[in-house]
């Protein structure tokens, strides 16, 4: 029987994860949004059937506002919820969409309760937080979509730069989704030369300071709303690795109970992710730098997760 992918939320973001899931037969796709928008959810799953004999794969790809239909979903992706708008903060959109994924974790949780849940709703360490309260789920199954987006762009800012292959850099960026994220210069690699032998200090800092700003970058050349191709992806990366049982490690926003000395926050981390969920987080022996750009983001995290009072 093929996999099932519940996408919460048909706009932007939820029909480019369509489209991408489909293509990468990852399973049968439902396109939930709000009554309201019930019919262009349907209609977007009927272009994508549509768009099937030229992209060559088999799905069954439908539309709908009834939280019914997401029963017995495998991967659950969460996209509902408003997006920045220029001049705004992920922060801003907390009241708003707080309300919104509220509504969805109690949807999820009546209707497909086994579900491994990616949320990709801002602020989203506040958001995946609150997912998780809400719906009681194990932290295996409850993960944040930032921290894989964060290092793509991380990745992509430096392949341009440096006029490389993006496959050949690696990397990883920690902490939260927003300015203090803290991209990793000193375990970033390009061919496995590390970036540090073969960038300037000053270059290294414009980059890291482009990739904390990438998503505002976006909103103000959009003028209206924000990145919708490189999350979609992002999130199709870790649920590939669930339902592929790939193994992937991903920097993703987990349930830290102890590591990285963060004790009950959902923070961007290294994770495992593979047939069981957020199998595990890998802890990095990071610099006195290092840590102190990560309790400070930490630090942020935890006052807009206060906010939710969850
Ligand atoms: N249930 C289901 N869908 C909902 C609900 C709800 N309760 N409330 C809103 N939605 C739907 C909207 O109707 C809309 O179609 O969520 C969709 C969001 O789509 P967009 O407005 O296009 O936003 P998008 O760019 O996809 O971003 C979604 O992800 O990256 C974050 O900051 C971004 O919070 C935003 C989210």
């Amino acid at each position: 029987m093929r996999k099932k992918i519940a996408l919460i939320g048909g706009g932007q973001i939820g029909q480019i994860l369509a489209m991408l899931a489909a293509q990468k037969e990852l399973g049968d796709i439902v396109i939930l949004d709000i009554p309201e928008l019930e019919n262009p959810a349907k209609g977007k799953a009927l272009d994508l059937m549509e768009m099937a004999p030229h992209g060559n794969y088999d799905a069954n790809i439908t539309g709908t506002s009834d939280y019914k239909d997401i029963a017995g979903a495998d991967v659950v992706i969460v996209t509902a919820g408003k997006p920045r708008q220029a001049g705004m903060t992920r922060e801003d959109l907390l009241a708003v969409n707080l309300d919104i994924i509220t509504k969805v974790a109690a949807g999820v949780k009546a209707n497909a309760p086994e579900a491994f849940c990616i949320i990709v709703t801002n602020p989203l360490d506040a958001m995946v937080y609150a997912f998780y309260k809400l719906t009681g789920f194990p932290k295996s199954r409850v993960i944040g979509m930032a921290g894989t987006l964060d290092t793509a762009r991380w990745r992509a800012f430096i392949a341009m730069e440096l006029g490389v292959s993006v496959t050949d850099v690696a990397g990883t960026v920690l902490g939260g989704h927003g300015p203090d994220m803290v991209p990793l210069p000193r375990l970033t690699t390009v061919g496995g030369v590390p970036l540090t032998d073969i960038a300037a200090k000053e270059q290294i800092d414009r980059l890291a300071t482009r990739t904390r700003e990438a998503g505002t970058e976006i909103v103000k050349l959009f003028g209206k709303g924000s990145a919708f191709f490189s999350p979609a992806w992002s999130a199709i990366v870790i649920a590939e690795s669930y339902l592929k049982d790939k193994r992937r490690v991903l920097p993703c926003a987990a349930l830290c109970e102890g590591e990285y000395g963060v004790q009950g926050l959902f923070i961007g981390v290294p994770c495992l992710v593979g047939a069981k969920g957020m199998e595990k987080i890998y802890e990095i022996k990071l610099d006195d730098g290092e840590k102190a750009m990560l309790q400070k983001t930490i630090g942020v995290v935890r006052k807009t997760v206060e906010e939710t009072k969850l």
